[in-house]
């Protein structure tokens, strides 16, 4: 494997490799150790849009395996509006021993990808966010086991990046995944279709419906994200209307089973997709999930860049 772009990109056998190495390598930075896997070694970070957790737990991952992180901000590259995006690819690979990027357009990662000397990992895009997606099965197996068939993840809102990621992660691991939101905002079709094909093989059930109660009935793990993604901001009047129905909150949580799981990747609108009581609540797994960004992506970089 040479970059981490998508989670579409791997087997079911990649993707349960990775988290188990996250699990490991939790296991032994919990016990007070680390291996100095990437000792030496240096991860840019390029950054089009804001982040505390992806910048944070990329810069301490590489801390931990020995390495160091380089953060470059919206306003130093500005990719493609300084610099073409290969010409960027080309001058920074010559410097770092890996590239994480976080941008606006997927063709860009994709892009730095093809003209990288060096493995490149997608720390989100308006299309997906594996990092995220990676981290969040790893939170997922620690509270429910490592099998999931029959475990069902339901994700109640845009779909969205994140969604994606999390559909396509669902379908390859062989767990249940429904996603209710408005009329309008469903995941693309050639997403699904690909979240499809990959249930056909692993027995998933996948639904995707305009009804909240149908898509919460049964939920081992009930997940929402902001309704206004970044860079859709002018949108954002409009969204809080059109989602205001799509509230994760107590009540809705009820429905779910009685050990039901929620999780947000973080920023939380508290108020709008989300509720403080759900939040702060016994059913909260938020801020594990966030710390397991940091477990998740060592495995990353210990397989991309070891
Ligand atoms: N969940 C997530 O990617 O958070 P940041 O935007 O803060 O990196
Ligand atoms: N869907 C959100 C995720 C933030 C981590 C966004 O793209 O802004």
């Amino acid at each position: 494997m040479n970059h981490f772009l998508d989670l579409a990109d791997l087997t079911p056998d990649e993707l349960r490799g990775m988290l188990n190495l996250a699990l490991e390598l939790k296991k032994e930075w919990k016990a007070g150790g680390n291996h100095p896997l990437l000792k030496g070694k240096t991860l840019g970070l390029v950054f089009q849009k804001p982040s505390l957790r992806t910048r944070v737990s990329f810069e301490m991952g590489m801390i931990h395996l020995g390495g160091q992180a380089l953060y470059l901000s919206p306003f130093e590259i500005k990719l493609g509006e300084r610099e073409s995006v290969p010409d960027v690819a080309r001058v920074l690979s010559r410097y770092v021993d890996g590239i994480m990027a976080r941008v606006f357009a997927h063709a860009d990662v994709l892009t730095l990808a093809e003209y990288s000397r060096v493995p490149v990992i997608n720390g989100l895009s308006d299309y997906n966010h594996p990092c995220q997606g990676l981290a969040d099965f790893l939170t997922i197996i620690e509270n429910k086991g490592q099998d999931l068939k029959g475990r069902k993840l339901t994700f109640i809102g845009d779909g969205n990046n994140v969604a994606t990621s999390l559909l396509f992660g669902a379908s390859l691991l062989g767990m249940d995944f429904a996603i209710a939101g408005p009329q309008g905002y469903e995941l693309p079709n050639d997403v699904w279709t690909l979240g499809q094909k990959f249930a056909a093989t692993s027995g998933s059930q996948l639904l995707a419906t305009n009804d909240l109660g149908e898509a919460i009935a049964g939920a081992d793990a009930v997940y929402t994200d902001v309704w206004t993604s970044m860079g859709q901001e002018e949108e954002a009047q409009e969204r809080v209307r059109i989602f205001q129905p799509y509230q994760v909150n107590q009540e809705l949580l009820a429905q779910a089973k009685p050990d039901v799981i929620a999780m947000h990747c973080l920023p939380a609108h508290r108020g709008h997709e989300i509720t403080d009581g759900v939040c702060d609540g016994p059913h909260s797994v938020l801020w594990g999930q966030a710390e397991n960004r940091m477990h998740a992506q060592k495995a990353i970089l210990a397989k991309l860049m070891g």
